[in-house]
């Protein structure tokens, strides 16, 4: 499973748990690979790459969108969501990248929008030609207005992107978009809406997808009944599975339905849930009747810090334990500013419960990445320590492209290049995502640094030519190589979902103990720490015989 191409890479795509401890590689696929030089990533840039995925050791690969798409949000703007975007290959270039994909041994994971279409979409287009009371309308969400001619919106909630979440038509009536204009919501007690994405989820695992993201998946469904709450009483409401538009309990009657549809598939196809909710309803979607499996972000918002990852371990393997499901590491995402910079910034102000009340990151992109200093060489000491910690841990681990690269945010970019809708919704205060989508670096010079012939559709800074792959797969100390080496040695873990704490009598050391004997040892602190009579199987940086080093990991067996 680990290395490139095996005669048996084909029998292990039939392991039905084969998730419950994969490491996933997240392709943003119009950032990965540039074959046909429109500056934009393709589907058979992604085939091109396969051995590359295969060297590095995953075991599935999960797709950002790549239907056809305006691109208002990335992407997550579906216009049809049973077809590839022409700008990005065919369904038969699809096909031959999930072949070339199971050829190797790797999954495929595609992600799934269904809280909202694209207002390219057929329905939507459909919905505004049909006018108030139609059918067509009746799929998406569509109210009057308020006021004199009802020319305010019908409540004054925000969407996620910032600005009013209601948008008026040419006719008067108003559209709920909980997220960029061009997102209208679904409405998700319409029965067609329901009955088309279990025909979306066949189409895709009739071709052979093993899994699915699920976007937004805690607000599909919503109460709606006159009359609507204002934000203050919206906000004041209890996350308890009755709030109308968030983490509601009937949600887990669309995911019963598609449970249904993944498990008459052979092995049943997987889906993993993005759901931002109160940590005790997590088991919700990752119970075996709903999702299976939804992630856990709380080390997006932690620092390199070990009190907190030790917290978020033992909380969250508690409630994977509840669920029956596992738990999913991630550091990085298309939504974060990357890890390694995060750890190179100052840690984040909290509140006394320990969420971040400023968000570092992004004050650091406001400056163009000057204030407050990042300290670049710290961030990926830490980011390497960090991977080193969370891959040793039971469960299964996602990883972001480039993160193995060793990649930091770009803050440079100019404004006039910027593409994501949080910065031209919040002018001035949010800068936005665009500084983790920067195309990938392949080569140290060349077009694109070998992303593709054309011009990038994201600037990549001139630093990235030092991060390179080519630069990198030779090279021992790199972080590609950490990653490779970690991958390939962590199947030796995976054999039990089990882990005992060790004592260090540090408070800035933590040290598990596997099933299988290996030792996980990471030192989040300054002052080195004595390593107990050990052998050492990996280390995250340079460590000498018997220690621990400051922000550093060791993988040790009993000696
Ligand atoms: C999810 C995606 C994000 C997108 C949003 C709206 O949070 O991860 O990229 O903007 O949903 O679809």
């Amino acid at each position: 499973m680990n290395s490139a191409v095996s005669p048996s890479a084909e029998h292990d795509i039939l392991v039905p748990e084969w998730w419950r401890q994969a490491v996933v590689y997240q392709v943003y696929p119009r950032s990965f690979a540039d074959l046909d030089g429109d500056g934009i990533g393709d589907i058979p840039g992604i085939t091109s790459r396969v051995p590359y995925l295969a060297d590095l050791g995953i075991d599935a690969v999960w797709l950002s969108p790549f239907y056809p798409s305006a691109l208002a949000d990335g992407g997550y703007d579906v216009a049809d969501y049973r077809d590839v975007d022409p700008r990005l290959g065919t369904l038969d270039d699809f096909d031959e990248m999930l072949a070339a994909l199971h050829a190797a041994g790797i999954r495929i994971v595609v992600d799934i929008v269904p809280n909202h279409t694209s207002d390219q979409h057929a329905w939507f287009q459909e919905a505004l030609a049909a006018g108030r009371g139609s059918a067509a309308r009746d799929r998406y969400i569509f109210r009057e207005g308020t006021g004199p001619d009802g020319t305010e919106p019908p409540t004054d909630w925000d969407s996620v992107f910032g600005g009013s979440a209601w948008e008026r038509v040419a006719d008067g009536q108003w559209y709920l978009h909980n997220f960029a204009v061009e997102q209208p919501d679904l409405n998700w007690s319409n029965d067609e809406v329901r009955a088309d994405f279990v025909k979306t989820l066949r189409f895709w695992s009739d071709r052979g997808v093993d899994g699915f993201r699920i976007d937004v998946a805690h607000m599909l469904t919503k109460d709606l009944t006159e009359p609507l709450p204002s934000r203050a009483e919206l906000d004041a409401l209890p996350r308890d599975g009755k709030h109308p538009l968030i983490d509601r309990d009937d949600v887990h009657e669309v995911y019963a339905e598609w449970r249904a549809v993944f498990d008459s598939y052979d092995p049943p196809r997987t889906a993993v849930a993005e759901a931002w909710v109160d940590p005790a309803r997590i088991p919700l979607y990752a119970s075996a009747e709903s999702l299976g499996q939804a992630f856990n972000f709380d080390l997006l918002e932690a620092d390199f810090d070990a009190a907190q990852f030790r917290r978020i371990v033992t909380s969250n393997l508690a409630l994977a334990a509840e669920s029956g499901s596992s738990t999913t590491w991630v550091l990085s995402n298309h939504d974060v500013v990357r890890h390694a910079t995060r750890y190179g910034l100052p840690p984040a102000e909290r509140t006394p419960d320990g969420r971040p009340v400023r968000k570092h990151g992004n004050e650091w992109l406001l400056s163009g990445g000057t204030q407050p200093a990042l300290d670049r060489a710290a961030g990926l000491r830490r980011a390497r320590a960090a991977i080193l910690f969370v891959l040793g841990l039971p469960g299964s681990a996602y990883l972001y492209q480039g993160e193995e690269l060793g990649l930091h945010e770009v803050a440079e970019i100019p404004d006039s290049e910027r593409q994501d809708p949080t910065f031209f919704r919040s002018p001035g205060a949010d800068l936005g995502r665009d500084g983790c989508r920067v195309p990938l670096p392949w080569t140290a010079g060349g077009t694109a640094l070998g992303f593709g012939g054309g011009t990038p559709h994201l600037p990549q800074p001139a630093w990235f030519a030092a991060f390179a792959v080519e630069l990198q797969v030779g090279d021992e100390s790199s972080t590609l190589s950490l990653y490779r080496e970690a991958l390939a040695l962590r199947q030796r873990l995976q054999t039990d979902e089990g882990l005992e704490w060790i004592n260090t009598g540090r408070e800035d050391v933590l040290h598990i103990v596997r099933p299988n004997g290996w030792g996980i040892i990471a030192n989040f602190g300054a002052e080195s720490y004595e390593l107990p009579a050990a052998s050492v199987v990996l280390t995250s940086g340079p460590a000498p015989a018997g220690s621990v080093p400051g922000a550093t990991t060791v993988w040790v067996e009993p000696a």
